[in-house]
């Protein structure tokens, strides 16, 4: 295999001196959620990480492509972001909202300051699943109906309610649940039935939104909730004009509209801060989770301060949401973002890569699909361009390869068929290029 020379770094790892990791695995076998998966034939240990670099304990160095699963967005251990959460762990580290505290006041200014429209009632939570059960629990208390409608090839997380609104067997258990949810036609043009090349697929797939409405819901609903990218589905772009129309069917049927910003938010997509921007849309309840606090546990919900009122005949609380850590640490990613222009960082870089990525598809024949936004960029991998039989074992062939390469990369869609690449949004184009160079190679070796 070709080696790559990585871009150059300044940064030196420390001596690892920790358990190796075979015993991390054994411990790990022995003592943990043994439904969790892993990564390789040979899993690797991250034990250091510098902006868009991550080092393994015997010193290897890797491009993280994924970004800890679309999460570290400003750049692993940040200095500015990690100045505010020492600053804050050395000053007060808990105190929780039964008392004022300035950190998630502030914070909650600055994230209010980055919405459109009324969107600016914060609440704050500490995972994506909390954050979309608590979105329903408002959609539900607001509008008086129970009925939500959401879309197949859609992860929403892994609670009950998340589990409800998710729709990918790979993460069903077989116990009760969806109970009033109604998962709509995948608005997914490479695999679906309206494609890139229909104008009016936007449109048609808004159809099938309004077909279940009054099919299968008493004709009201309480919501409807999509990504405006789907995440763990493969980066599937919605066509132009779907969530405008699916809002004005669900709207005109009593319910609100919720955006799961949990991988799109933040300026990943480029041209805009938020994913549902990018369809022209303002939606009535945003879920944010992952790269709100690049890596800590912090995810919040914003509404309107009319949605909000519905939610004040009782009380509404949770222990760590808004802790002063995790406030202070969200607030400076988004002074990072803006600080160091990541946005149009994401959209630069990202074009850069989509190019070259739609080159290497001349060029390989088993790259079925390029697609993505900024530095949200989805590969899917068929057999046969014809069939579009997803290629599964050959996707895990090329992300083993590229990591043997130096570069992490992620897996998505129903068959795991689609690669994924959402790196901290701090790469440069050396290690774009670098990205695009192992993946010819990778591609080469299937
Ligand atoms: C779009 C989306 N929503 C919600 C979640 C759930 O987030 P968490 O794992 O923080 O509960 C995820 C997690 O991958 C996600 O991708």
């Amino acid at each position: 295999m070709k080696q790559i020379p990585l871009p150059p770094t300044n940064h030196t790892p420390q001596k690892y001196s920790g358990p190796t990791a075979e015993e991390v695995l054994a411990k790990r076998k022995q003592f943990m959620n043994s439904g969790i998966f892993l990564y390789y034939k040979k899993p690797i240990m991250l034990v250091e990480g510098a902006m868009q670099y991550v080092w393994d304990e015997t010193g290897k160095r890797y491009l993280d492509g994924l970004g800890g699963i679309v999460t570290v967005s400003v750049g692993h251990c940040h200095p500015y972001v990690v100045e505010a959460a020492n600053r804050q762990n050395e000053t007060l580290q808990h105190s929780t909202t039964i008392y004022l505290q300035p950190n998630v006041v502030l914070y909650a200014e600055k994230l209010a300051s980055k919405l459109p429209g009324d969107l600016k009632m914060c609440y704050f939570v500490n995972s994506g699943s909390e954050a979309n059960d608590l979105a329903l629990l408002m959609a539900r208390a607001a509008t008086g109906n129970y009925d939500v409608i959401a879309l197949r090839n859609a992860y929403h997380g892994g609670n009950s309610s998340g589990m409800s609104l998710t729709a990918h067997s790979n993460w069903k258990y077989n116990v009760p649940h969806s109970f009033g949810v109604h998962h709509a036609l995948a608005p997914y043009p490479y695999r679906g039935p309206f494609g890139y090349d229909d104008p009016d697929a936007g449109k048609k797939y808004s159809d099938d939104v309004k077909n279940l409405i009054e099919y299968a819901t008493p004709g009201k609903v309480a919501a409807f909730i999509a990504e405006s990218i789907q995440g763990v589905g493969g980066f599937v772009e919605f066509p132009q004009g779907y969530l405008k129309s699916v809002y004005e069917h669900v709207r005109a049927a009593g319910g609100v509209t919720i955006a799961d910003e949990v991988q799109t938010g933040f300026g990943r997509t480029g041209t805009h801060f938020w994913g549902f921007e990018t369809q022209g849309v303002i939606p009535d309840i945003v879920t944010m989770a992952k790269g709100i606090g690049n890596g800590c546990p912090l995810a919040a919900v914003v509404t309107t301060p009319k949605i909000a009122a519905s939610l004040t005949s009782k009380v509404h609380f949770n222990t760590f949401g808004g802790n002063p850590v995790v406030s202070a640490i969200g607030k400076a990613v988004l002074e990072v973002i803006e600080k160091e222009n990541l946005q149009a960082n994401a959209l630069q870089i990202g074009n850069h890569i989509l190019a070259g990525l739609n080159q290497l598809k001349e060029k390989h024949k088993i790259i079925g699909d390029v697609r993505g936004k900024g530095l949200m960029l989805g590969i899917e991998m068929v057999k046969d361009r014809t069939t579009k039989v997803p290629a599964t074992a050959e996707c895990a062939q090329v992300v083993e390869t590229a990591k043997d390469l130096g570069l992490l990369l992620g897996k998505g869609g129903l068959w795991g068929q689609t690669i994924r690449f959402a790196p901290p949004m701090c790469i440069n184009k050396a290690d774009a290029d670098f990205l695009l160079a192992v993946l010819d190679e990778a591609f080469g070796s299937v």
